[in-house]
Parts: C-alpha cells; sequence; structure tokens
C-alpha cells in the first residue's frame, strides 16, 4: 500500500498521553496516515508527532469549534475522539465530547473510538459525584444513538497520576508516597503513555470486530501497599505509604486542591465509587487488553522502564 492510500486516522487530543500512544502505534504500523489534533503546533510534543510522520491540524476542543472539527476531521477513515482534563464545576466535557462526535460523523467519518469512563451517576443511584467519569460514559450514550460504527476504550487508573499529580515527597530518610487509595486496595492501573495505542490500532485494524464493544485497558491491578514494596524493591529507597483517600488525608498532602471544592468533592467521589463498586463494571473482561499485548506494563515494568525514582514529572502536553 502507497502512502496515500492508507486510511486516515483523527486523533484528537493528540499531544496527551493517551494520544501521544495512538499516534506513535498507529504510524509505527505502517497501515495507517495520522492527523493529529492539537492547539499548538509549534509545542515540543507537536513537534515530536510532526516528526514521526503525523499531519497536525491546529483545532483546540473546546465548545463552538464544530466547523473547524468538521473540517479538520474530513477525509479521515476513522477518528479517535478523548476529552481533555476538565475540572468541576465547569461542566463542558459533555457537550464538547457529543460535540466531537458530531463533527466526525458530519465530516464522513467511519469509524470512532472514544476513550469513555463508567456511568457513576448511574451505577451509585446519583451517591458518588465523579463527573469526569459519568459525563464520558453519557457522551458514550451519545455516541451509540449515532448513525457510525464505534467502540469505546476505558483505561484504568493512570500509573502517571503518582509521578504528575500525586508526587511523593522526603521526610527524613524516606520517601511518603501520598496515594488516593486505601492501602490494601487492589485497584487497576496502566500506563497509558504505551498501552492505548495497541488497543486503538486493533480497533482501528478491524472495525467490524469491535463495533459497539467497550474494551478496558489494564496493566496490572494492584493494593498501594504493593506498589510501594515494589518501589522499594526497583529503586533501593525507603519509602512508606499514607493516607491521601480521605478528604483529611487529600488535603494534608495536597492542600492546594482545597482552592476547588468540587474537585475535592470529585476526587472523594471517584475512590469511594472504585473502592465500594468497582473501577470498572463486572462485565468486563479486565485481561483483555494483556492478552492483545503482552508487552503492556505491570507497575514493577512500569518503574524499570520509566525510570521513575520518586520525582514529579510532567508529560507536557
Ligand atoms: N488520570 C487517570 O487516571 C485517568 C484514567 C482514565 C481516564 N482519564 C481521562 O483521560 C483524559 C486525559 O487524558 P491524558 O491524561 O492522556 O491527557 P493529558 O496528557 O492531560 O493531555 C491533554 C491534552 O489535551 C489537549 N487539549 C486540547 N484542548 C484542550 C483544552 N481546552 N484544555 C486542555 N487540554 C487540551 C492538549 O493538547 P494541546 O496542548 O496539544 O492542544 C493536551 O495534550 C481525561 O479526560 C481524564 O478524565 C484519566
Amino acid at each position: 500500500m502507497s502512502i496515500d492510500n492508507k486510511p486516515l486516522i483523527a486523533v484528537t487530543g493528540a499531544t496527551s498521553k493517551q494520544g501521544r500512544s495512538v499516534v506513535a502505534t498507529l504510524l509505527a504500523s505502517q497501515r495507517f496516515r495520522v492527523r493529529a489534533f492539537t492547539r499548538r503546533k509549534d509545542s515540543p510534543e507537536a513537534l515530536r508527532l510532526a516528526k514521526l510522520g503525523a499531519e497536525i491540524a491546529t483545532v483546540p476542543l473546546e465548545l463552538g469549534r464544530q466547523k473547524d472539527l468538521v473540517a479538520a476531521f474530513k477525509g479521515a477513515a476513522g477518528a479517535f475522539l478523548m476529552t481533555p482534563p476538565i475540572a468541576p464545576p465547569e461542566t463542558s466535557e459533555a457537550p464538547l465530547g457529543r460535540q466531537l462526535a458530531d463533527a466526525a460523523v458530519e465530516a464522513g467519518v467511519k469509524h470512532i473510538v472514544f476513550s469513555t469512563l463508567e456511568n457513576v451517576d448511574k451505577i451509585t443511584g446519583g451517591t458518588k459525584y465523579a463527573p469526569h467519569f459519568t459525563d464520558k460514559a453519557r457522551v458514550a450514550d451519545y455516541i451509540r444513538g449515532l448513525p457510525v460504527s464505534h467502540s469505546f476504550i476505558m483505561l484504568a487508573f493512570f500509573y502517571t497520576n503518582l509521578l504528575e499529580y500525586y508526587a511523593p515527597r522526603m521526610e527524613g530518610d524516606t520517601l511518603l508516597l501520598p496515594i488516593y487509595l486505601p492501602e490494601d486496595f487492589a485497584a487497576p492501573f496502566v500506563d497509558p503513555l504505551t498501552a492505548t495505542g495497541p488497543v486503538v490500532l486493533e480497533i482501528f485494524s478491524h472495525p467490524e470486530r469491535y463495533n459497539g464493544k467497550t474494551l478496558p485497558i489494564v496493566g496490572d491491578i494492584i493494593s498501594p501497599r504493593e506498589m510501594v514494596e515494589t518501589f522499594q524493591r526497583v529503586t533501593g529507597r525507603k519509602a512508606e505509604y499514607r493516607n491521601a483517600f480521605t478528604r483529611e488525608g487529600l488535603l494534608t498532602y495536597f492542600p492546594e486542591f482545597a482552592a476547588n471544592e468540587f474537585l475535592v468533592r470529585e476526587i472523594l467521589g471517584m475512590v469511594e465509587y472504585a473502592v465500594e463498586y468497582g473501577y470498572f463494571g463486572k462485565e468486563h473482561d479486565l485481561e483483555w487488553s494483556r492478552r492483545l499485548a503482552p508487552e503492556t506494563l505491570n507497575w514493577e515494568q512500569f518503574l524499570r522502564t520509566s525510570g521513575w525514582r520518586g520525582d514529579k514529572r510532567s508529560f507536557g502536553g
């Protein structure tokens, strides 16, 4: 197949952790061309994607951009759609997701992959507040009603949360890891930077096989206690778990969150949901993505390949 007649996949949030995994994997497969959506075509991440061979489209993921989005999706056979992090009380995530899907359909895209999460509101009867889950589920419901073939991916908690948003701190000779889950609660985790792409490549390679399906992406199911033990073994550093899953624990280690009470409620709501109901619905096969891509990193492999030793990291984007 020559370069020109390879199917084109449009990737929103292309410089995000999920997006860059998708772009890199699709291009490396040599089966697809990629159009990468970004707000800044001269950012280091966008330049890196261009160097890999992605066509860059400058279009922000925000409401009121339907026309620009339709133009940017034109000619694409497939679209990977995701919503960027949007903190409450801002409520634009569901309308933004619907707008992305509408624009892709209007442009003639044949298959949509949307990065969704569970409908916490429905599952918990409205008792847990986690709009960044529920809003994605509402977008998925909307996409189910559109005249387009579609699949959904659902990523586990990101390992990178501990590097990016909940960074450890030193106390004496010990590194303290404040984690937003109870110490012995085993939760699904994943590396979005490497695990998203292989699943999305599989879906776009066989869209008819995955039409209507929701596919969880999991790298490990592990408790904070095991994460800290593994961290000590891999890095040789003395480390201890600290509770950041109650309001008091969270605000002790991350007092900056107190500036947004909605965000505090959302984090606590998400954690209580995950602990009481399970992060993923019981109908999902959590082994699926690891069978598809056995190289999917578990926590220990993530520590070894990333070389993380407890420093705060930013992932650009
Ligand atoms: N953290 C977790 O554990 C977890 C688990 C499952 C799902 N999620 C979901 O994953 C999503 C975030 O994915 P990610 O962490 O891969 O993203 P990320 O690394 O934070 O990157 C977000 C990207 O969105 C792009 N963007 C475009 N318009 C934007 C806007 N108006 N505001 C902010 N960013 C904008 C930015 O690219 P440009 O600057 O190039 O435009 C940026 O690269 C969220 O919806 C989150 O709820 C998170």
